[in-house]
Parts: structure tokens; C-alpha cells; sequence
């Protein structure tokens, strides 16, 4: 697609979609590009809100989780409940072994703690990578993003041309508050994460995320004993 009917795309999208719910986009992107479509699912409560919403539709998508090998154990065991409870797949995508063998034998297990250059090596080569794979033969692609996270998504929309992995990107929830997701959540008996319930409003890898106060940002609790830049793991950062 030429640049210029790329950005005329995604401005005819937003614009139609300007006042759809989120059910509502998901519902149209699903049918127009059935086969070309994947939603990538930390397995977080914007995620299980999505998933409940695709299977809602029925139609198929590629679901998939990138498993960086430092999950928590609450995470892993959501996986398998939530496969089981949509009776759905989700793909579970690993970083290359080489890769992780060669960063881990080099420098440190826990190599993330010594340096911000570190601690993005570590998320590229555990979580970019594998998204990079994920991707590479679709069209759209589905994220839970939403505004109020970080600083650096509140300039998102609601449909994107991402020029890294050159597809559509669609955030459906990305005016909804926290209180809209726990409140769908709640109304929809949806399976979550029990550490939601223990002070983990946002949840990553185990080592790379800690529990916070009511008080605190919800995300002050990822990379917490980093002090600057923008906490993102480069899933969703240009590069
Ligand atoms: S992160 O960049 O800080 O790690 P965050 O946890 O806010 O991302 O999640 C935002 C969106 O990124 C999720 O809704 C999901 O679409 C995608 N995402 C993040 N982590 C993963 C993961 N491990 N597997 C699949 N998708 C992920
Ligand atoms: Fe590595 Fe931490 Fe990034 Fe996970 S969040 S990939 S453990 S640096």
C-alpha cells in the first residue's frame, strides 16, 4: 500500500469508528480481516477484557502470549485457565534460546538490575523478538492498551499504521479508565490474574515487577528501581 493510502486507511477507520465500543471494533476488524488478524495477550486485565469480547464475536483470531520465561506463576496458570474456560488456543510464543543463552551467559541471569541498556536488551530479545515473529504475516494487530497507562500512550489511537511491523494496530479499549475494565470484568465473571488482588495493578515478568500502594501509580510498580525514561518495554515504542 502507498504511504499516502496507508494514512488515508487509518483516517477513514478512525473517523467510522469514531463512536464505535469497543465490542464494536473488535467485531469489525475481525470481519474484514479474518485469517490476517492476531490480538497479543499478556494475559492482563485489559487482555481478558479483549478476549472475552473476541469470543463474544466468534470469529477466529490468533491469540497469543509471549512466554519471556520469567513469568509469574499466576500468569502461566491463567494461561491454561483461560484456554480452557473460552475453549480457545492461544500461542504461546518463546525467545530464541540461542539469544537468551548467549545474553544470560554473558551478563547475568539477572542482568536487568545493572543497567537501563541491559534491561532493554533482556525485553528485546525476551518479548520483541518473538512479537516481531508473531506478527510477521498479519495485517492488524490487536493490543490492550489504553491512554492513561503512560505518558507515551496518550498520544495513541484508536487505529494505527505501525511502521515497525508494518500492519494495522487497534487499541479497542484505549478510552476506557481501570474502573471500566474492573467494572466489565466484574459484570462478565471474566477470569483474571490473582495478583490483581494482591497489589499488582500492572503485571509483567516476576523479577521486573513488584506490588504497589492504592496510592502509588499503577504502573510504579514495573522496572520500580529504574528512576528515569518511560517505563516500556519496547512493544509498543517506535523504533
Ligand atoms: S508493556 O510494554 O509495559 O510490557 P503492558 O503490560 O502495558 O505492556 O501491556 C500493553 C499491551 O501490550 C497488552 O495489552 C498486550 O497487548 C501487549 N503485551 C504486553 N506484554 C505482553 C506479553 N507478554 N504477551 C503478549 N502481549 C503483551
Ligand atoms: Fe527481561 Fe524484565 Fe524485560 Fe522481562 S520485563 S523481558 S525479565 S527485562
Amino acid at each position: 500500500m502507498a504511504a499516502e493510502n496507508i494514512n488515508d486507511t487509518i483516517e477513514l477507520l478512525n473517523g467510522q469508528l469514531k463512536l464505535a465500543s469497543p465490542q464494536e471494533v473488535l467485531d469489525y476488524f475481525c470481519r474484514h480481516y479474518e485469517g490476517h488478524i492476531a490480538f497479543s495477550s499478556s494475559m492482563g486485565a485489559e487482555d481478558q477484557v479483549i478476549t472475552e469480547m473476541l469470543s463474544k464475536g466468534g470469529k477466529a483470531v490468533k491469540i497469543f502470549t509471549l512466554d519471556t520465561g520469567r513469568l509469574f506463576p499466576e500468569t502461566y496458570e491463567l494461561i491454561d485457565k483461560t484456554r480452557s474456560y473460552y475453549r480457545i488456543h492461544i500461542e504461546v510464543m518463546f525467545p530464541d534460546r540461542e539469544a537468551v543463552e548467549n545474553m544470560v551467559n554473558s551478563k547475568g541471569v539477572n542482568l536487568f538490575y545493572e543497567s537501563i541498556e541491559n534491561r532493554k536488551l533482556c525485553c528485546h530479545i525476551r518479548k520483541v523478538e518473538s512479537l516481531k515473529r508473531a506478527l510477521s504475516d498479519m495485517d492488524v494487530w490487536i493490543t490492550g492498551i489504553r491512554k492513561d497507562q503512560t505518558l507515551n500512550r496518550f498520544n495513541t489511537r484508536l487505529v494505527e499504521w505501525d511502521e515497525t511491523y508494518s500492519l494495522i494496530k487497534v487499541n479497542p479499549l484505549l478510552k476506557w479508565t481501570e474502573k471500566m475494565v474492573w467494572k466489565y470484568i466484574r459484570d462478565n465473571h471474566i477470569p483474571y490474574n490473582e495478583l490483581h488482588d494482591r497489589g499488582f495493578p500492572s503485571i509483567g515478568c516476576q523479577p521486573c515487577t513488584r506490588a504497589v500502594t492504592p496510592d502509588d501509580d499503577p504502573r510504579s510498580g514495573r522496572w520500580w528501581w529504574e528512576d528515569k525514561g518511560p517505563k516500556e518495554c519496547g512493544l509498543h515504542v517506535k523504533e
